[in-house]
């Protein structure tokens, strides 16, 4: 972490929870946090959890966001959410192009830009997902696929409000699989991507902007691995899966960024 950038830490409820776990577990996070965190925590409960969880929130770190939302505006799009309708139920945050929506409702590196850029267009932040496959790490394609990724969201760095995008590293073959990438593997791609984003802001002719920018790492991040991701220079926070569902472990985590 540097002493500068702001410090994130979601937790991506994925299709878990409910009221009964949501009005236990988004209290005891508040309580469990210093009155003076550093690091802004985000609630990422399934959509229809959303507004109860924005209803119990009481500590200023504290926030809630979306799990993904519409490209779109608005209009005939069953079953979407336009960016619109989640920051009037109290979201600040939502993440975009985690690799569940890529894998299994095939999003694609363009549709994942034209979401993000809704949310950004709306006043939310968006935490946009990247990662690689095992097989594309074991290829030696990691930061070809990355790139291709990242290639899709360059545009958006030229938006009036892009010092509010967030970037999340999640190695796919960490997600969920208790595999974590070691700290020194999570910082080679963290650096990496800190790199390319001071070529493109060299080139906007905003420099700042990348030193600005957080980048969170996702991928089986626990209480007992988190401060040593943390300490890396270029790991400014945690996407959390399975962990942010226990008080206790999500708050361990959440101290590892103060
Ligand atoms: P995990 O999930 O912490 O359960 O591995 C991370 C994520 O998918 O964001």
């Amino acid at each position: 972490m540097s002493p500068s950038r702001p410090r994130i830490v979601a937790g991506n409820w994925k299709m878990h929870g409910s009221r009964e776990l949501l009005r236990a577990l988004v209290p005891a996070v508040q309580q469990g946090l210093p009155s003076t965190a550093r690091c802004q925590v985000v609630f990422c409960p399934p959509a229809v959890y959303l507004t109860d969880v924005a209803a119990l929130l009481s500590h200023p770190r504290c926030a809630v966001g979306s799990q993904d939302a519409s490209a779109q505006q608005s209009g005939a799009y069953t079953g979407e959410l336009a960016a619109t309708m989640l920051a009037e139920v109290g979201c600040r945050f939502v993440i975009v192009g985690h690799s569940e929506r890529r894998r299994y409702h095939g999003e694609t590196s363009a549709l994942v830009a034209a979401k993000a850029a809704a949310v950004l267009a709306n006043g939310l932040r968006p935490i946009i997902c990247i990662g690689e496959t095992l097989a594309e790490r074991e290829s030696d394609r990691t930061w070809a696929v990355l790139s291709e990724q990242l290639a899709a969201i360059a545009g958006l760095l030229q938006h009036q409000r892009a010092s509010e995008i967030v970037l999340a590293y999640e190695p796919v073959w960490a997600i969920g699989t208790g595999r974590t990438a070691t700290p020194e593997q999570a910082q080679a791609v963290h650096g990496q991507i800190r790199r390319w984003l001071e070529q493109q802001a060299q080139q906007l002719g905003n420099p700042t902007l990348a030193e600005q920018l957080p980048l969170l790492y996702g991928g089986s991040v626990k209480a007992d691995n988190a401060a040593a991701l943390m300490a890396q220079p270029d790991v400014d926070g945690a996407l959390v899966g399975g962990a942010s569902l226990q008080a206790d472990e999500f708050i361990a985590i959440c101290r590892s960024a103060e």
